[in-house]
């Protein structure tokens, strides 16, 4: 049942390139570089008219939605707010007609989610679903929606249906950004045709990083904590890579944007911390690597992942994730597979129950 994988987790890590074809086959074109999405079809005019989109979920699922937030508005230059399910449903929001929200699950049954968006609902919002298992509670309760092709994921800790759910939500952001003529057809056919290539260049990633990998993770397993930075497309990222790590090896780990540092969390930095930058090339990239300066002035142990040509990004690091070069929009899906292989490893080196860790559920039916 495990494929020949000691894990489910290392697994589904391995299944990603298909997860992510299969997300995107019958929906991408990738001779025409036409995107169809039928959901999203069903409430065009809504979607053109929204006066904002809220994205609900939990966990992962809201990392993915932080990441789509940044996509939709720079697409569609449409507003949007993303917010935990938990929160919203119990803070008496403001929801009208003209608002949809999208909620992201990959069980579908997430007991937070489902009540918040029965209660838009009754408030008028249009609900778009983004659901693995299908026919589940939250799309059931969806108006639309597009489900993510993940198959199965078995391993508590997401891994495959988050990647799938990126490749769902960035399909999203170019086709609603085709609807509202808001991005050059220009940049839309870049941006799909670099979509197309994600199975490729994320196999590519699984051959060519696992055995620096396990060696990083063997050398820093012993720490008490971490943290994960990135800036723009990459902070929520570098969320998943804290939350990734704390639940597969029960380190301390905290993931922040780089420049809130100086706020606060600096303080923490000492010979005995790694920090986890995820510091692909992007518009950000000079501002991250002066980030990196800071905390290798402070004695920390840089661990980044970068493009794989960024000699001044490799020169600061103590150990690097070489990733290939890809738009700034790809790159984030790209940027957490390292970091999804790293915590596996690492929770491997400390001997924990990686696909079942301790105190967690596969699908949180009470809240
Ligand atoms: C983390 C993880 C959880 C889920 C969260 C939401 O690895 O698996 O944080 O992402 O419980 O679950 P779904 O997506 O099923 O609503």
């Amino acid at each position: 049942e495990k494929g020949g994988y000691e894990h489910f987790m290392i697994k589904e890590i391995h299944e990603q390139p298909q997860a992510i074809f299969d997300s995107l086959r019958g929906r991408l074109d990738p001779e025409s570089l036409n995107i169809t999405l039928s959901g999203l079809d069903k409430i065009k005019d809504k979607l053109i008219n929204a006066r904002r989109v809220i994205i609900v979920a939990c966990g992962t699922s809201w990392h993915a939605g932080l990441l789509a937030e940044y996509w939709i508005e720079e697409l569609c230059r449409l507003n949007v707010e993303v917010e935990y399910a938990s929160e919203f449903r119990y803070r008496n929001p403001i929801i009208t007609s003209d608002d949809v929200i999208i909620a992201i699950s990959q069980s579908g049954e997430t007991a937070d989610t489902l009540v918040a968006l029965e209660n838009a609902k009754a408030q008028g919002a249009t609900i778009f679903g983004i659901v693995n298992v299908v026919g589940s509670s939250i799309a059931r309760i969806s108006d639309a929606g597009i489900y993510t092709h993940a198959g199965p994921e078995i391993g508590v800790a997401s891994t495959k249906a988050f990647s799938a759910q990126l490749t769902v939500l960035l399909l999203f952001a170019i086709k609603l950004a085709e609807f509202k003529n808001s991005t050059s057809e220009e940049i839309r056919k870049q941006l799909t045709k670099e979509l197309s290539t994600v199975p490729e260049k994320v196999k590519y990633i699984l051959d060519s990083t696992i055995e620096n990998i396990k060696v990083i993770a063997k050398k820093y397993q012993g720490a008490t904590d971490f943290l994960f930075l990135g800036r723009g497309y990459n902070f929520p990222i570098a969320l998943e890579g804290a939350l990734k790590l704390k639940e597969i090896s029960y380190i301390h780990a905290e993931g922040y944007p780089a420049a809130e540092m100086k706020h606060g969390p600096i303080a923490l930095v000492d010979e005995t911390l790694p920090v986890v930058f995820v510091a692909t090339k992007d518009r950000v990239h000079e501002k991250i690597v002066s980030n990196m300066q800071e905390i290798k002035a402070r004695s920390g142990k840089l661990i980044s992942v970068v493009t794989e040509d960024d000699q001044l990004a490799i020169s600061l690091s103590d150990e690097h994730i070489k990733i290939p070069a890809s738009h700034e929009m790809i790159a984030p899906i790209l940027a957490v597979i390292p970091l999804q292989i790293l915590s596996y490893y690492v929770g491997i080196e400390r001997q924990i129950d990686v696909d079942r860790p301790r105190n967690l559920a596969k699908s949180v039916t009470v809240e």
